[in-house]
């Protein structure tokens, strides 16, 4: 065995049962026996099938590092060995995040979303990977934030002398297709007027300033962008390295004990809080919401990933929960105003351009008004 191993989330919504809250247990049974052969034969050293929502996270464990041929093209044969099953249960929008019609070397642009990365395993790594639904790759930037550059989240970067120097954070820009990287903490108030835009800047990596580890890695896209249409909300991934030097697990969790504000909910074009959830609370029904976070805990052992521990279960996230479902009723009262309802730019990519086009003619020029001054 090399002496690194790769982490990949390869994650998809090929079919939702019903509507776009869950996915019908023969699509699970489908990757899990996929997963389980690829385990077999060798492609992977371990794996475990998460779900979130209508979303399905193949989460794998191998030597072959990032951006890998034959593990991108094992989850694109695997989403659509399940769209087959998806088509033939009449699950709803069965194939839904495959834009492309044949697999060309890597998922990436083409639907599914992919977060990963390569590290030598420490003598202990625990390693926390986050799945969301009904949100966006932004969704991510403010609990990156809390857990590597505030010090209120993360008592590590004032006491742990290996967290003192900081953390490199790798900002992506989804329009332009740019990337930068901002050292925490003295590029911090340059970094917020970015990532706080979480719709066009997005973190993809963070990185450890002492000896460059890499500490966590998210899946940046946005599907509407590829598709030139409303595809649905990306609903991405991200993975935390713990402990040691790395924020605790009690720090890389603590962020979400506030439903803070995200893009997405229903048709992806609301405003609401995200609630961090257990597992068998994970099903967006609500107006297809609330937005919904899970969190699977992994200790990793010589690439095994073993059982992963469901980290929201827990009642100290209670009043997160409370926070959502009252933040969600005073949203869900504005109806179709902003800013529950996105603003215009985001939903440029929505209905508004075709329902712009059947209004034109009606529209009059108004009547000019001398200003005299
Ligand atoms: C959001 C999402 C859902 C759908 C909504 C309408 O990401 O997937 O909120 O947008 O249920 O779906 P359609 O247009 O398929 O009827
Ligand atoms: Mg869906
Ligand atoms: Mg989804």
């Amino acid at each position: 065995m090399s002496d690194k191993i790769t982490l990949s989330i390869i994650k998809a919504d090929v079919g939702g049962w019903v509507g776009h809250g869950s996915v019908h247990r023969d699509l699970l049974a489908t990757a899990d026996e996929r997963l389980a052969k690829a385990k077999k034969d060798g492609l992977l050293i371990d794996y475990y099938r998460g779900r979130v929502g209508d979303d399905t996270s193949l989460i794998m464990t191998h030597e072959k590092g990032v951006d890998d041929e034959g593990i991108h093209k094992f989850a694109w044969d695997t989403f659509e060995a399940m769209t087959e099953v998806a088509k033939k249960l009449k699950q709803y929008g069965a194939g839904q995040d495959l834009l492309s019609s044949a697999f060309s070397g890597n998922v990436r642009g083409m639907g599914p979303g992919c977060a990963e990365m390569v590290f030598k395993e420490r003598p202990s790594e625990p390693v926390i990977c986050f799945l969301s639904d009904k949100t966006e790759p932004g969704a991510w930037n403010l609990p990156l934030f809390k857990m590597f550059a505030d010090p209120f989240t993360t008592a590590g970067l004032v006491i742990d002398p290996s967290m003192h120097d900081g953390f490199d954070f790798e900002v992506h820009d989804l329009m332009e297709h740019k990337k930068i990287i901002f050292h925490n903490p003295e590029e911090m108030y340059s970094m917020l007027a970015f990532i706080g835009a979480p719709g066009r800047f997005v973190i993809k990596y963070v990185y450890r300033r002492d000896d460059g580890e890499v500490a966590a890695s998210t899946s940046t896209q946005r599907l509407n962008l590829i598709a030139g249409k409303y595809v649905g909300k990306d609903d991405p991934v991200m993975m935390i390295r713990c402990q040691s030097g790395m924020p605790s697990v009690g720090e890389a969790i603590d962020p979400f004990a506030h439903a803070y504000m995200v893009a997405g909910w229903m048709r992806g074009s609301h405003h609401g809080p995200i609630m961090p959830v257990a597992w068998d609370q994970d099903t967006p029904n609500r107006f297809d919401g609330p937005p919904r976070v899970v969190a699977l805990g992994f200790q990793i052992a010589n690439g095994i990933l073993g059982d992963p521990r469901d980290m929201f279960d827990d009642l100290s996230f209670d009043n997160a929960r409370k926070e959502a479902l009252m933040a969600a009723d005073y949203f869900r009262k504005q109806g179709p105003f902003e800013p529950h309802r996105l603003g215009l730019e985001d939903m440029e990519y929505t209905t508004m351009p075709k329902l712009m086009e059947k209004l034109k003619s009606k529209w009059e020029a108004e009547e000019k008004v001398e200003v005299k001054v």
